[in-house]
């Protein structure tokens, strides 16, 4: 066992480096974030630099922050510097007021003021400082508030604003007050499951199956989008309000529209926050990973090889942190900020062509046989492979699941079976339990979330997407009905009834 001082001493020179860490040093309070397995395998620096990005853009646990420009709901009330009281010797504003177009809010001190700056300005900054060895002239864009006076309305700042603000600057006050909410709601309600991180590793994890979710890769499997888009709001709060049947996922339905909002935000915001570890992992793991630079140090044959590959490797290093890193960090972010709205738009949305036909009338697709017989030849064909993963009778006992299946990378999963983008293993659905996973929103017809689940796949897992490609709309009709016969539906029709004697004609 380390004695404290030993763990305390460890702590302060890493804390440096991770500030994730810092949990082992300070009181059992609220948690913290947690760096990702990627994040640790990349040399100390870039490491450092991924943490302070992610507690610049994020914050903290206790105080998490979105950018504005991110399509995240952070909550804040919208004014601009009405006048500028004090200015620093410097020349940056100290003192200020505010104009708000409508009611003024009520300030204390420890609120923060935050002055609206888009992307680009502060990227254009950053790179500027970075060249010239100055300071950004964009920070710090967001500072707290030390004294607010009720009778003048003016406030007075902790420390001074950045060179970017002046008189008529928007400003947003109070920023993230939604999402601090949802924080708390978080903490409350998911983090036991889902981890403060959001990395799906809460303390009940260990006992479900499937895990509670690992957020941080920015898939939900079950939404109302095209197969490539992202989850939009809509399907956020839907899962909150309805959970996800057949899973550990519960249904919230004791909280208000207000709390779901803030926690679909959270939600986000926790998603975000770790694809930007993961795209900036991604991008920096090339060329500087801990593995680059030990390969390199191995071919070193001498010494003072040995320590010139450091020396050009740290210069590396530094250059990229300089002059790549910041317009990474850009990219990455408007990236992702994109996607999450384009969401949002309806033309993601995934649309359900037409309508549930009768399963015992003639099929649209084959008119001479049954929409159930054309569903269960489809479902046993090889072209379509469904009995493949879910089993000859719908049990989810197909021959893949057995199997041992391939990474991505080429080599073997431990486990046999079907993975998800997690890693873990995957089930295929029992299809005769009837039970629909993507079944959260009530008002929604079943029938509808098995088509979607058919046409547009389920994201992250093996199960495909058919719709526009290997499946005509009106076969994904006549499987739809299948699929409710294998639940025990149509009571009256046995299998054999619906065995096609010459097989219909493959389109
Ligand atoms: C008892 C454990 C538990 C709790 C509490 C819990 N979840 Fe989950 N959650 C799960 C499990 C398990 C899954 C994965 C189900 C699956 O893979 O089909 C999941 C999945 C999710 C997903 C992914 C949905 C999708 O379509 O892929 C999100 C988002 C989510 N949970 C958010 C939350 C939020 C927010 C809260 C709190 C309001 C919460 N969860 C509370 C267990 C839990
Ligand atoms: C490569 C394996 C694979 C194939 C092929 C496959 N599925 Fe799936 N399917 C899955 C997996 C895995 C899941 C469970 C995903 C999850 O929710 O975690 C699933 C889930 C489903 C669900 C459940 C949807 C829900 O909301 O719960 C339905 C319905 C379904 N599949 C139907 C089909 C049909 C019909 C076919 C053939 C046209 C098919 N599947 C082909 C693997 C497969």
């Amino acid at each position: 066992m380390p004695s404290f001082l030993s763990i305390s001493r460890r702590c302060s020179i890493i804390s440096v480096v991770l500030l994730s860490l810092l949990s082992g040093c300070t009181k059992p309070q609220d948690p913290v974030f947690i760096e990702s397995e990627k994040a640790k395998g990349l040399v100390p620096d870039v490491r450092q630099a991924i943490a302070s990005e992610l507690l610049d853009t994020f914050g903290t646990v206790p105080a998490p922050e979105s950018p504005l420009w991110f399509p995240i709901e952070r909550g804040g009330i919208e004014g601009k510097i009405r006048s500028v009281k004090e200015r620093s010797e410097n020349g940056r504003i100290t003192r200020i007021k505010i104009r708000y177009p409508e009611e003024a809010p009520e300030v204390v001190a420890g609120d923060v003021i935050e002055i609206v700056l888009d992307p680009e300005t502060i990227l254009e900054a950053d790179l500027k400082a970075a060249e010239e060895g100055g300071v950004s002239a964009a920070y710090p864009y967001k500072v707290t508030v030390a004294e607010f006076s009720k009778i003048s309305g003016i406030i007075t700042l902790t420390e001074p604003l950045c060179e970017l603000a002046e008189k008529g600057s928007p400003c947003i006050v109070k920023p993230n007050e939604t999402l601090r909410t949802g924080r708390e709601l978080y903490k409350q309600y998911c983090q036991k499951c889902h981890a403060a991180t959001g990395d799906g590793n809460g303390p009940q994890a260990h006992m479900l199956k499937p895990k509670p979710r690992d957020l941080r890769l920015g898939v939900l499997k079950y939404t109302s989008t095209k197969t490539n888009s992202k989850a939009s709001t809509e399907d956020l709060r839907n899962l909150l309000k309805g959970g996800i049947p057949g899973t550990a996922m519960p249904a919230f339905q004791i909280l208000g529209n207000h709390e779901i909002d803030a926690l679909a935000q959270y939600t986000k915001y926790l998603s975000m926050r770790g694809e930007i570890e993961r795209g900036l992992c991604i991008e920096s793991e090339i060329d500087f990973s801990q593995e680059v630079l030990d390969e390199q140090l191995e071919e070193a044959e001498s010494a003072e090889e040995k320590r010139e590959v450091k020396e050009q490797f740290q210069k590396d290093v530094e250059e990229y942190l300089k002059i790549d890193f910041p317009e990474i960090v850009f990219d990455v972010s408007f990236d992702l900020a994109e996607k999450w709205s384009e969401a949002d738009e309806p033309e993601s949305k995934f649309e359900i062509p037409g309508s549930r036909p009768d399963g015992t009338g003639p099929s649209r697709a084959e008119p001479s046989i049954s929409s159930l017989a054309n569903g269960k030849f489809l479902y046993l064909s090889t072209s379509a492979q469904c009995a493949s993963c879910h089993g000859l009778t719908g049990k989810g006992d197909g021959d893949q699941v057995s199997k041992v299946q391939k990474k991505p990378d080429g080599s073997d999963y431990e486990e046999p079976g079907l993975h998800d983008v997690w890693g873990n293993v995957v089930v295929p659905r029992d299809l005769t339990y009837g039970v629909f996973h993507g079944a959260s929103n009530p008002s929604e017809d079943i029938a509808d979330v098995v088509y979607r689940a058919i046409g547009a796949g389920i994201k992250g897992t093996p199960m495909p997407a058919y719709g526009g490609k290997s499946l005509t709309d009106d076969q994904i009709w006549d499987l739809v009905n299948y699929i409710f016969f294998l639940a025990g539906d149509y009571k009256d029709v046995t299998p054999e009834s619906l065995d096609v004697k010459k097989p219909a004609a493959k389109k």
